[in-house]
């Protein structure tokens, strides 16, 4: 047999190039856990090393992830969600979260933390100011803290920040027009300032993806990296979103007297589920575009260096709130299983490749909940769907998503068995007033896909061993020293 030599070349070329897998300087990932089944925080993190991301940005401490994450040496970004801003306006419970939280984990074989961010998007319009005056103060409180813990040089206190907090005035929409706005200026300044003294990044979630959302006026490429009409401003042109928003920030540090403020992006991602640009194709799209981009390490036009991002996110959480959007629970570069959705090169040199999957997966039977076609009243079964999709997840079945093509007994059948796979197969969610079955067929419909759940991981068991383990590990790193 004839062996065509580019073949050979190429062939070689597949072999060795893992041995030689970077990811573009500066790259982590978001690891959000809003799931009904999670994955094994073990599996995940073998997943992101796996894939070579070294950064991990959580939504909180949890003690089994961050048992998941010792010895990993990954770099660790730990959150204090909103709802504990409040408290941590007392010193003492800023240290004793600092202790319990960060300290803890402060040996040797235990967790690289880099980074607390305290709170979420805090200033976000919808909140209606609720956290307006609770942020600053648990900010320098942790950090504070931090610091009178000695840690301060290698863990810094930042506030992940929605865009929404700067804009440019509607008279002149162009990034070095960016400011602070208005309502949340002072809050703004003295948060900066602080981070500033602390030698602390400012971190800011950018969404090209929802400026494109419910605003048809938006030109569509412009949310994209590959060639959109440039839009000038003052003589520097901007050909994406991303660039335009980042740079709107930078203007604004500089008005508040920051102009070289390091920035972190804590988010950006492209959702592959739940509106009319919300797919795999256009998802694909968006970081094909965006992970070439960062590996040039060229930055912006007012910030022309490396950008530290943080892609959201890992995986599909499908127990989020969808009060933004159907989209929320599929920001994921893998599915709920941790198999990856499109081809994506984190070395950012563009090659077709798609990410690595979470291995050893264990899944539940094969076995679906579907519409019983034999069923004689159907008065109830608008409520029963209803039922289903309250304590499941249906967004699949929404216009622009894989399933909103099926018809009313596949409707029925889809958010049947999605319940039926959160309730863990159990033959008593699959009853529904004698309007659905159990089948051990693939009831899956062309791009629409039924899916079988995986086994839950149970954290319970692990993070008392966890426990154990790290007081064991930080008495030999005492006693060794
Ligand atoms: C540490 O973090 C966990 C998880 O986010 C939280 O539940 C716990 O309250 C924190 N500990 C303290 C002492 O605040
Ligand atoms: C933690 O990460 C930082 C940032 O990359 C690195 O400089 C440091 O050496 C790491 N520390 C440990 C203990 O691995
Ligand atoms: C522990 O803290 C020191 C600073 O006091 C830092 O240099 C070191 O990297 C930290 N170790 C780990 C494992 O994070
Ligand atoms: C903010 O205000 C709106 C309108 O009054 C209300 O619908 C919404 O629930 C509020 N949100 C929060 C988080 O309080
Ligand atoms: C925040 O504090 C300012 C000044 O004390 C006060 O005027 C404002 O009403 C407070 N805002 C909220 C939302 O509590
Ligand atoms: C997966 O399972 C195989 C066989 O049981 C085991 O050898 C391997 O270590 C496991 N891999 C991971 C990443 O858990
Ligand atoms: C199926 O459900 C979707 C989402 O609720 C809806 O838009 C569509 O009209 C339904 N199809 C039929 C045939 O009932
Ligand atoms: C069911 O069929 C779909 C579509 O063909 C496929 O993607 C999926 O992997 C199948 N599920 C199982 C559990 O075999």
């Amino acid at each position: 047999m004839m062996v065509n030599p580019l073949t050979l070349f190429v062939g070689l070329a597949i072999l060795i190039s893992p041995l030689s897998v970077t990811v573009v300087d500066g790259l982590g990932v978001n690891w959000g856990t809003m799931a009904t089944h999670k994955l094994p925080p073990k599996t995940v993190v073998q997943m992101l090393k796996d894939n070579n991301i070294n950064k991990v940005k959580l939504f909180d401490a949890d003690e089994t992830t961050m048992g998941a994450l010792a010895g990993s040496g990954l770099e660790v970004m730990v959150a204090i969600p909103n709802d504990q801003l409040n408290v941590m306006g007392s010193y003492d419970r800023a240290k004793d979260w600092v202790r319990k939280n960060v300290t803890r984990y402060n040996f040797s074989g235990g967790v690289n933390i880099t980074f607390v961010a305290v709170g979420n998007e805090p200033f976000l319009k919808s909140y209606n100011g609720t956290f307006i005056n609770l942020t600053f103060p648990a900010l320098q409180n942790i950090q504070n803290a931090l610091n009178e813990a000695g840690l301060g040089n290698s863990v810094k206190a930042t506030v992940p920040l929605n865009a929404d907090v700067y804009d440019s005035p509607a008279s002149d929409p162009v990034p070095s027009a960016g400011r602070f706005r208005p309502d949340i200026l002072g809050q703004m300044t003295q948060i900066v300032d602080f981070l500033g003294k602390n030698n602390a990044p400012i971190t800011i979630n950018i969404y090209p993806f929802l400026s494109l959302y419910g605003n048809d006026d938006f030109p569509l490429n412009y949310a994209f990296f590959d060639g959109a009409q440039p839009i000038d401003d003052h003589g520097v042109s901007y050909t994406n979103v991303f660039d335009a928003n980042f740079d709107t920030l930078v203007s604004s540090l500089k008005a508040v007297g920051h102009g070289d403020m390091p920035i972190i992006v804590g988010e950006v991602g492209w959702p592959t589920e739940g509106d009319k640009h919300a797919n795999t194709g256009d998802a694909y799209r968006f970081y094909n575009g965006l992970l070439p981009r960062l590996g040039t390490n060229k930055g912006t036009p007012l910030r022309p260096t490396y950008i530290e991002v943080y892609l959201f996110g890992l995986l599909d959480e499908d127990a989020k709130s969808i009060a933004p959007g159907a989209f929320e629970r599929h920001w994921g570069l893998f599915r709920f299983d941790g198999q990856p959705k499109f081809p994506l090169d984190l070395s950012g040199q563009g090659q077709n490749k798609l990410l690595v999957g979470a291995r050893n997966v264990t899944y539940l039977p094969n076995k679906w909940c579907e519409f019983n076609p034999d069923a004689k009243d159907l008065t109830k079964l608008a409520k029963n769907i209803d039922f289903a999709c309250t304590f499941s997840d249906c967004t699949a079945l929404g216009y622009g998503s894989s399933c909103n093509g099926l018809d009313a007994n596949g409707n029925a059948s889809y958010a049947f068995n999605m319940y039926f796979q959160v309730k863990n197969q159990d033959e008593m969610a699959c009853v529904f007033q004698g309007l659905a079955r159990v089948t051990d067929k693939n009831i899956s419909q062309g791009q629409c896909e039924f899916p079988v759940q995986i086994v839950a991981s149970s954290s319970s068991s692990s993070s008392v061993s966890l426990f154990v383990w790290l007081i064991i590990a930080g008495v030999l790193f005492v006693l060794m020293f």
